[in-house]
């Protein structure tokens, strides 16, 4: 499948993998959607991207509330004529030992993390459905595979996304012919170790980064990997970590 022309919606696009993610798109022929909270950064990266030659429309949004994602579904189809594709990526990860009882931030990344991803697939289905086909790309973790000092909820967010991938996977591939593809990445180099407040957690996490993490464009090579196969090949799960990470 060539990428060409085909709009994809992104959510987190105003960092880290969303935003790497966004420049590969575009570089690419793609029409890109950025969706985020943050809309100085948004309307920074349309501006990088349009330099390039490349297409994005901005939509602030919040992926918790499925209202902002019906925006981001009709701004996109009034703009660029259709919607092709979700790269469900918006997450977060204040990581923290479980007898903290940091239940905000428990109930956060499941907003986040779990229900933002169902309110976009719930958005764009009904296109991709009419389209007959399209891609949806969850962003998942290494954190799907094993728990981490301190990641029981956020590893149990993943997990749940990887295994809503899966269901999804097999409801929509072979009805509709929408190809469903759950990343897995370790360390990746991104701001999203920012949201952590448990001291104890913060110094451990900081010590696993001294490592040669990935870089947000590696995940974006591998989210450009799985759109641009033939509608016949189903890229299921890219586990993808850095060589030095245990
Ligand atoms: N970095 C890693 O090591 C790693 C490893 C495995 C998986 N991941 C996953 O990769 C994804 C991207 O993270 P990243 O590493 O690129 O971190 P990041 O740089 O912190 O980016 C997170 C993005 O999510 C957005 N976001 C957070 N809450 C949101 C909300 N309620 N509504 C809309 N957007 C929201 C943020 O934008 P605003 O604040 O502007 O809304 C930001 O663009 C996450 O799902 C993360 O769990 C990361």
């Amino acid at each position: 499948m060539k990428i060409d022309n085909k709009v994809i919606i992104i959510t987190g696009a105003s960092s880290g993998i969303g935003k790497a993610t966004a420049h590969k798109l575009a570089e690419n022929g793609a029409k890109v959607a950025l969706m985020a909270r943050s809309e100085d950064d948004l309307n920074d990266l349309k501006t990088e991207i349009e330099k390039n030659n490349g297409k994005a429309l901005v939509v602030v949004g919040d992926v918790t509330k499925s209202e902002d994602f019906e925006s981001v579904v009709s701004k996109t189809k009034e703009e660029f004529g259709a919607v092709n594709g979700l790269i469900n990526n918006a997450g977060l990860m204040p990581l923290s030992f479980v007898e903290k009882l940091k239940t905000d931030e428990w109930n956060k990344m499941v907003d986040v993390n779990i229900k933002g991803v169902l309110n976009g697939v719930a958005a764009v289905l009904p296109e991709l459905k009419a389209n007959k086909g399209g891609n949806i790309i969850n962003i998942s973790s290494m954190a799907a595979h094993r728990y981490f000092p301190g990641g029981a909820v956020y590893c149990a967010t993943k997990a749940a996304v990887k295994m809503f991938s899966e269901g999804l996977r097999q409801e929509l591939a072979p009805k509709y012919g929408i190809n469903i593809t759950s990343i897995e990445p370790g360390a990746v180099a991104t701001n999203l170790t920012s949201t952590i407040t448990d001291e104890d957690v913060k110094e451990q996490m900081e010590k696993m980064f001294e490592m040669e993490a990935l870089e947000a464009e590696d995940i974006a090579n591998a989210i450009y990997y799985a759109l641009t196969q033939p509608n016949r090949v189903n890229i299921n799960d890219v586990y993808i970590v850095p060589s030095e990470q245990q």
